[in-house]
């Protein structure tokens, strides 16, 4: 069974189809809920990545040479340089025939030869996804809550109360509304709230902190325009000193634009406790509600231990759709 790595400077179209085809097949029987997959998604992974730092892809074929699997593997270069992290998928009419292991040690051996030591998975909790990761010898790490926000459903009552009560202990702070690329007179600003996800609980998770800089920032930004996503950020200022101390980011996608990702929400350590989360989110849903009506679906994850953060998305009314594991192992 052999394992094909791509070569991002030449990305074979029929590679880059055949592996779109099996994420979606996947993404229909594991989880219908999440937005379908598309060639310039998977591209993009692969050519530019997350944040400037592409993925590895490879594939493995069945009998009929058509792709049936698919890894990404991607090298943290900033921080976390002990790490690889490895997206694992199976064709749904190929699984159980060893392709997935094929794929994970194929990611192992990879991952090793970079000289990094620690391997990071993630998969929607699943009972074969489960039942594979522990036949991997995967320790579970981190347990993760997906949920959703019906935005044609909203109660604006229930919005509006807690919006006042939030309020009441927010008077030295207002929120900026900053869509698309960062500003460039605030891309320090920026950087240093990003710093504040840190904070967000790992569990027995191997990760470091990540470190943020501007040309990180300016990364995220293109990738958003690969995405072709639109970026909303909505920022917390703190009145008597100028400083700005909180955000929420959210990104909506312009293929599917039904359905909007909300990315980090993250307030200074010194200016928690004010309902800054809260209040932002809420203001976001305004402002979605404005210049993107036609979105249905505001999709979040955290780790199921972010107490904060969950109260804060229960309070607005999000509901559970799936769980998630984060896995690791020592290599
Ligand atoms: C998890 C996944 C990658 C497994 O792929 P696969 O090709 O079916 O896995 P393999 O055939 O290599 O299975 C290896 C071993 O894992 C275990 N396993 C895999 N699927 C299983 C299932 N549904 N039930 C029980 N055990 C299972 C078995 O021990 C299996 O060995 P065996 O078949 O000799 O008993 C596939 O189901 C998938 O793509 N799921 C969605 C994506 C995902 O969860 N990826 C991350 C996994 S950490």
């Amino acid at each position: 069974m052999n394992v094909t790595w791509l070569d991002p400077e030449q990305l074979d179209p029929r590679d880059v189809a055949g592996a779109v085809a099996v994420l979606e097949a996947a993404r229909v029987v594991d989880a219908p809920h999440e937005m379908p997959i598309t060639m310039s998604t998977f591209s993009t992974g692969l050519t530019y990545g997350w944040e400037g730092e592409p993925a590895l892809g490879a594939v493995i074929r069945d009998a009929h040479a058509r792709v049936a699997g698919v890894l990404q593997l991607t090298f943290p270069n900033r921080d976390n340089r002990h790490l690889g992290m490895a997206d694992i998928c199976v064709d749904p009419r190929a699984r159980r025939q060893g392709l997935g292991q094929a794929l994970y040690d194929a990611s192992v051996v990879r991952t090793r030869a970079e000289g990094r030591t620690t391997l990071v998975t993630y998969s929607f909790d699943l009972p074969a996804s489960v039942a594979f990761a522990k036949a991997m010898a995967l320790e579970r790490a981190s347990d993760e809550v997906q949920r959703e926000q019906r935005l044609l459903e909203l109660d604006w009552d229930r919005l509006d109360r807690e919006r006042l009560a939030a309020v009441e202990r927010s008077r030295d702070y207002e929120l900026l509304a900053m869509p698309g690329a960062t500003p460039d007179d605030m891309v320090d600003a920026i950087v240093e709230l990003s710093g504040a996800i840190n904070d967000a609980p790992m569990d027995d998770l191997d990760i470091e902190d990540e470190v943020f800089s501007a040309e990180r920032l300016r990364a995220f930004d293109q990738t958003q325009v690969l995405l072709r996503r639109r970026l909303y950020r909505l920022v917390a200022r703190h009145r008597p000193t100028g400083a700005l101390v909180g955000h929420t980011v959210v990104a909506v996608d312009q293929e599917q634009p039904w359905y909007a990702l909300q990315y980090d929400t993250s307030v200074l350590r010194a200016h928690r406790g004010h309902r800054l989360g809260l209040l932002l989110k809420v203001a976001m849903l305004r402002w979605l509600q404005t210049d993107e009506p036609q979105v249905r679906v505001l999709s979040t994850w955290n780790a199921a231990s972010n107490d904060h953060m969950v109260a804060v998305n229960e309070a607005l009314g999000y509901e559970v759709v799936a769980g998630g594991i984060a896995w690791q192992r020592s290599i």
